[in-house]
């Protein structure tokens, strides 16, 4: 399987249990940075793993670097049986042009692109996913409910909404359209966790004290890709449910 974005937060605590999980999985960690996805596989691989890793240089927002790495997956295992986009980046840029170009380009072209890339390789797999990491800041439905704790944004918080709630019409298109496939489509919240999508500070990586310990998200895609919720595919998931669009 390859996981987009795999260097730190989420994309690292799910690489690392997976790897952990069995001997089955082979883990192809993807990073924009080689060398920040070696050291992550170093570290992962000195805590302990049943399965392997490699790693192979994306960036979501270079075509060549996809291409390059959809021949390099190609050539060495000629299916993928796990697609993880979970690759992302978020700006409150007081500029809005700024702000919308970054989370759109990273968040909704990316994946887009990596996807229609790998299809193919997944359309060789016997049991393919697609997964998709959202965030519950997507959700329309939550976003217009006043009783909802997501009901208002941050300031400049409304570019990466977007682009979530964009990802999310992504993944349900994928879904609707190779649903006479094998393919299952899954959009993921990983829950408030640390990484350092708020920023490089302790207090941003930790949410101000509140973020949560990313190996939980990690658990819950694992969840999906040894098929304990297949009956979900086509949804919106989190840890403990299902989340409305
Ligand atoms: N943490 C949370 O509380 C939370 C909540 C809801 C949803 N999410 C979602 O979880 C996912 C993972 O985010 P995270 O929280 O783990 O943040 P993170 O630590 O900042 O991880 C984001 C990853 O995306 C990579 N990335 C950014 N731009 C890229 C590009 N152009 N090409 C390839 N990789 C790129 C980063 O690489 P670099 O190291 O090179 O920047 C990093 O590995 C995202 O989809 C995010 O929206 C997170």
């Amino acid at each position: 399987m390859s996981r987009i974005g795999a260097n730190s937060g989420v994309g690292f605590a799910t690489a690392k249990v997976i790897a952990c999980a069995s001997e089955v999985f082979h883990v192809i960690m993807a990073s924009r940075s080689l060398e920040k996805a070696k050291s992550a596989m170093s570290e992962i691989e000195a805590a302990g793993t049943k399965g392997l890793l490699s790693t192979v240089q994306l960036d979501v927002t270079d075509e060549r670097s996809i291409e390059q790495a959809v021949a390099l997956v190609n050539q060495k295992f000629g299916r993928l049986d796990v697609l993880v986009n979970n690759a992302a980046a978020g700006s409150i840029d007081p500029d809005v042009k700024t702000r919308f170009q970054l989370c759109m380009d990273t968040n909704v072209i990316g994946p887009a692109v990596v996807s229609a890339a790998f299809r193919p390789l997944l359309l060789k797999s016997q049991k393919p996913y697609s997964i998709y990491v959202s965030s519950g800041l997507g959700s329309m439905a939550k976003a217009s409910d006043p009783t909802s704790i997501t009901y208002r944004s941050s300031t400049n918080g409304e570019a990466y909404r977007a682009s979530k709630a964009a990802l999310n019409m992504i993944a349900l298109q994928e879904s609707i359209g190779f649903s006479s496939t094998a393919l299952k489509v899954f959009v993921v919240c990983p829950g408030f966790v640390r990484s350092n999508l708020r920023g490089q500070s302790e207090e941003a990586r930790s949410g101000w004290g509140k973020a949560g310990d990313p190996q939980v998200s990690g658990e819950t895609i694992l969840s999906v890709i040894q098929g304990e919720r297949d009956a979900d595919a086509g949804q919106f998931v989190h840890r403990d449910g299902v989340y409305p669009w």
